[in-house]
């Protein structure tokens, strides 16, 4: 019996998991999406060329590597056309290596309608990315989604839309969405071919002792059960998700690694106790190109939160954390790390709280450290690094209770720094 391994981030997102992902996946036979959608956008740089995906997994890129979407995930059709059309110069894609969950359910036009109304309409809006996700995941809640199975069968496809046609906003979408609709159409003959039973292949290859790997999307955080509710996703993001969201059995899951950066950000709304303002945020924005891979938007900026991060340690049990972008942090004259929360009732907290309005009413306990001014080496070992970096990523595992298995560098696939 083989095991699945699993990477997750560990913060808000936009750790990024894509690059660490493509650097692990020429090991593996086989990389598995299990959650969420098009909201994530995951950045690769592939023999220097960047690509930008946002179904499949990085993995896709390396033609010896199989890639999954699974029944956790929900699905814009015309987009995962879009990238694998994307992707036609650098990869043969075919149904051999690509498989599509039969059971995933998919995003249509009116769900993104209905998300873009909802986030319209509300007066503290979630800061979604627009993208249909939580309408997605609420027809398959209530048992009314339409699943890929349904949607490559013509005549199964029209029976649901039928079935739709009283629900709020259906009528108008297709109305106003024509043309989306009639591009949702036409993408069922592009990505017919792949959609099979792809949890059953999984678990084959698992049973085979097959090396796997599921690569999670979002963060912690961003977690519909223990993250910042109602300021999450709608899927789980943790590492246990990816046993739901295939289908295999706990004792079936191998390492988890989790993937944070050295310092924070956070794209939408909700609390964000570190979070940085002026001049130092603006330049750790410019540096580290912290805009939406998927939206563009500027992301929030703030200093590392060690008590978020062991709270993602205790949620996931990371064999290994990789610390991203250290050398965005080169420089500065002094970088700091949050160690506990002052809450005006509760006094110290070295808890992370459920409760979104506690955590709002949260300040930062600092910790404060000299920067580093020598440049990061981009390669070789964690220990090379300047004495003040090392001392930084020291500490970062002492409050975060976990081992920094890797330091991101640069954004070269191989820049990184390993234990
Ligand atoms: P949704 O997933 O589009 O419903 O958005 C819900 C929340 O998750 C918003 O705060 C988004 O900004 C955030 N979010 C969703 N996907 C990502 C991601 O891939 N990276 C960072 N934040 C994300």
């Amino acid at each position: 019996m083989g095991r699945a391994d699993v990477v997750v981030g560990a913060q808000w997102g936009d750790e990024g998991k894509g690059k660490w992902v493509h650097r692990m996946a020429r090991d593996y036979k086989l990389v598995v999406r299990f959650q969420g959608g098009n909201n994530a956008g995951h950045t690769v740089y592939h023999h220097g060329q960047k690509f930008v995906l946002h179904h499949l997994p990085s993995a896709v890129l390396y033609p010896q590597v199989a890639c999954a979407l699974t029944a956790g995930m929900v699905i814009n059709p015309v987009v995962l056309k879009q990238e694998c059309h994307a992707l036609e110069k650098q990869v043969q894609l075919s149904a051999v290596r690509l498989w599509i969950s039969a059971a995933a359910h998919v995003i249509t036009p009116w769900h993104i309608r209905l998300d873009r109304g909802r986030e319209q309409e509300q007066a503290k809006p979630i800061g979604t990315t627009r993208r249909g996700i939580g309408p997605a995941y609420s027809t398959r809640a209530l048992r009314c989604g339409l699943r890929m199975a349904d949607y490559i069968d013509a005549k199964r496809c029209a029976g649901w839309i039928t079935q739709m046609q009283g629900e709020p906003h259906f009528a108008v979408s297709q109305r106003e969405d024509r043309q989306l609709w009639e591009d949702f159409a036409r993408a069922a003959d592009f990505l017919r071919p792949y959609v099979c039973a792809a949890e059953t292949r999984v678990r084959q290859k698992i049973r085979a002792g097959d090396a796997v790997l599921c690569e999670g999307a979002q963060g912690t955080l961003l977690d519909i059960n223990c993250g910042t509710y109602p300021y999450v996703t709608s899927s789980s993001t943790l590492a246990a998700a990816a046993l739901c969201g295939v289908g295999f059995a706990p004792r079936a899951c191998g390492k988890v690694y989790g993937i944070a950066k050295a310092y924070l950000t956070r794209v939408g709304n909700g609390p964000f106790p570190s979070e940085l303002h002026g001049d130092t945020a603006a330049q750790l924005r410019q540096r580290g190109a912290e805009f939406g891979a998927t939206t563009q938007r500027a992301r929030r900026i703030g200093w590392l939160d060690c008590v978020a991060l062991r709270y993602a340690q205790e949620l996931n049990g990371f064999d290994g954390l990789v610390l991203n972008k250290l050398d965005i942090l080169a420089g500065l004259p002094a970088v700091k790390l949050c160690v506990a929360y002052q809450h005006p009732e509760q006094g110290r907290l070295l808890e992370f709280p459920c409760d979104y309005r506690i955590l709002e009413e949260c300040q930062p306990v600092w910790e404060e450290y000299e920067g580093w001014t020598a440049a990061i080496p981009t390669q070789g070992r964690i220990a090379a690094l300047p004495p003040a970096a090392l001392a930084f990523v020291h500490r970062i595992e002492n409050l975060a209770e976990c081992t920094v298995i890797g330091v991101g560098t640069g954004i070269a696939a191989e820049d990184f720094l390993v234990r």
